[in-house]
C-alpha cells in the first residue's frame, strides 16, 4: 500500500495491525500454496505463522499463527470468540480468564503455540446445548453478580476452576481463590453468594 493510502485513511500502526491479522486469520489450508514453494536457508523469523491445533469448546481448530500471538488474541481476534476479556494484557486483572485442560489460565499471558494439543472452555462454551446456562452462570444471574459484565466472563470461568479445585468450601476461600479478578463495579459480595449457590448445586449433581 502506497503511503498515500496509508496517509488517507488508515494510521500506519492500523495498516500494520489490519495486514498481520488477515494474514494470520488463515486456516492452514489456505497456506499449502507457500508450503509448497522451495525453503530458503533463511531462519524463521518472528513473523513466521506456526500451525497450532486446539480444540476450544470441543471444536478442533487448525490454525496459522504469529509465534507472538496470546491465547486471548487468538480467541478474539482470529477465532471471534469475544466472550473472554483483555482487561489489562499483563495478567493482572484475570479478565482473559479461560479453562486450558480444565486448569484456570490467563489467556493474555499464554501464548497460542503453548496450547497445542489443549482443550480450551471459555465462557462460550458453558451454555448446554439445550440452552440451559451452567450453574455458575446461573449463579450469577440469580444473585446479580455482575454490573458492566466485563469481567464477569473471566469471574465465571475463575469460579468454576475455583469451585473444581476444591477451593470453594467457605466464604473465606472463595475470597481468596477469586482475588485474582478484579471487577470494578464492586460486585464481590455478591460473586461469593453465586458461588457459593454454584458449588452446592454442583456438588448436589
Ligand atoms: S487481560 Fe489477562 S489478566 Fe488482565
Ligand atoms: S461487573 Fe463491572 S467490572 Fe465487574
Amino acid at each position: 500500500m502506497s503511503e498515500a493510502k496509508i496517509a488517507s485513511g488508515l494510521s500506519r500502526r492500523m495498516f500494520m495491525t489490519a495486514s498481520v491479522s488477515a494474514v494470520a486469520a488463515m486456516p492452514l489450508v489456505n497456506s499449502s500454496k507457500s508450503a509448497d514453494q522451495p525453503t530458503s536457508a533463511k531462519p524463521a523469523g518472528p513473523r513466521d505463522l506456526s500451525a497450532v491445533s486446539m480444540r476450544i469448546n470441543k471444536q478442533p481448530y487448525n490454525l496459522a499463527l504469529d509465534n507472538r500471538t496470546s491465547l486471548l488474541d487468538a480467541l478474539r481476534d482470529h477465532i471471534g470468540l469475544t466472550g473472554t476479556k483483555k482487561g489489562c494484557d499483563h495478567g493482572q486483572c484475570g479478565a482473559c480468564t479461560v479453562l486450558v485442560d480444565g486448569k484456570r489460565v490467563l489467556s493474555c499471558l499464554s501464548f497460542a503455540i503453548m496450547n497445542q494439543g489443549r482443550e480450551i472452555t471459555t465462557v462460550e462454551g458453558l451454555v448446554s446445548t439445550d440452552g440451559e446456562l451452567h450453574p455458575v452462570q446461573q449463579a450469577f444471574v440469580d444473585h446479580d453478580a455482575f454490573q458492566c459484565g466485563y469481567c464477569t466472563p473471566g469471574q465465571i470461568m475463575s469460579a468454576i476452576g475455583c469451585i473444581n479445585e476444591g477451593h470453594a468450601g467457605s466464604e473465606d476461600d472463595i475470597r481468596e481463590y477469586m482475588s485474582g479478578n478484579l471487577c470494578r463495579c464492586a460486585a464481590y459480595p455478591n460473586i461469593v453468594a453465586a458461588i457459593v449457590q454454584a458449588r452446592d448445586e454442583i456438588r448436589r449433581a
